[in-house]
């Protein structure tokens, strides 16, 4: 399995260089993202909260009872929160994160709030194959909440293969799942660049992370953030485009970014109804149930295992 110093030699020694999203969450790249779902551009947030919220008794009828839910990336877990009180007799809240202080911390608060609720956060990176960190008892009614459009990050492919494994591996009987919609490009460009610099900031915690954690000499100040739309492939791409040519050292290795070369950090894919449902087919999942905002900025969807799948 490889390290966080692995995969950056490897990313920062390709012609492409690239370095994957899930480095940007330590405990600080946790809070960062938290403020910037808060901000007035990062429409996604606040649009899914509201459809969670009008639609949460429809979203508790789905879920169905006794459910064992279990949230991979779970992040500042406020979204689970707002229909939980909905739900008939919820078992076990299970809140997964590669930021495992982060989910830790947060949980604390979160247990004061729903005292009468098992959770049971743990750390978790869901990228590998790696062994599930609970048991999962097969007969519970497993219930996958993964908000956020999370699902967005990953690959076509890998979004393919994610989605085959909460059958496999976690036993997911449903599925609530948030995916941001396609739209018009400056909306989608300002949510990822916004005007106080918070995402900068969140895309640079990937260097900081390698300046503290793994003995590099990045000047951050040498890179500008980036946000672009790669229309053909309907995502958000980040990158970190160096001001000149860097030369910098990371635990003894050197490593020549030019001026102009980017760094790729991350994929934000934007979906269609139709794209969406077409992704969770070849999954083996069946799209249920769909609720959109007036504006139709963002989907949450209910997945019910396909029969065929
Ligand atoms: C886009 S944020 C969404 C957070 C939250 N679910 C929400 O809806 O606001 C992605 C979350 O997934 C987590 N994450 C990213 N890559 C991960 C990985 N490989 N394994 C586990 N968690 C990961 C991040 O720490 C972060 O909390």
């Amino acid at each position: 399995m490889k390290t966080f110093l692995q995969e950056v030699s490897l990313g920062l020694s390709k012609k492409n260089k690239k370095l994957s999203s899930k480095w940007f969450y330590d405990f600080y790249g946790s809070k960062l993202f938290e403020q910037i779902t808060r901000l007035e551009e990062y429409y996604p947030t606040r649009t899914e909260r509201k459809i969670l919220k009008d639609n949460k008794t429809e979203i508790a009828n789905e879920i169905g009872k006794s459910a064992v839910l279990i949230e991979p990336g779970a992040g500042d877990i406020k979204k689970i929160a707002i229909f939980l009180s909905s739900l008939d007799k919820p078992k076990k809240y299970i809140p997964l994160d590669i930021s495992e202080d982060y989910i830790t911390k947060l949980s604390q608060g979160f247990k004061k709030k729903f005292p009468k609720l098992a959770i049971t956060p743990k750390g978790y990176d869901f990228s590998k194959n790696n062994k599930l960190p609970f048991k999962i008892n097969s007969s519970e009614n497993i219930i996958i909440f993964f908000p956020g459009s999370t699902l967005g990050n990953f690959e076509k492919k890998d979004a393919v293969k994610f989605l085959k494994m909460l059958k496999s591996k976690f036993k997911a009987k449903k599925i609530i799942i948030g995916v941001d919609l396609v739209k018009d490009i400056p909306t989608l460009i300002s949510a990822y660049d916004d005007k106080k610099g918070i995402t900068a900031k969140f895309n640079k915690n990937i260097l900081q992370r390698i300046n503290t954690e793994l003995g590099g000499d990045i000047n951050l100040n040498s890179y500008k953030h980036l946000a672009i739309y790669n229309k053909p492939k309907k995502r958000i791409e980040m990158r970190l485009k160096s001001k000149k040519n860097n030369n910098i050292k990371i635990n003894g290795s050197k490593y020549l970014i030019k001026r102009n070369e980017e760094i790729h950090t991350e994929n934000s894919h934007k979906y269609t109804i139709r794209s969406f449902k077409n992704l969770t087919g070849e999954a083996g999942w069946r799209i249920k149930k769909t609720w959109v905002d007036d504006k139709k900025l963002f989907s949450v969807h209910c997945l019910h295992l396909d029969k065929l799948g």
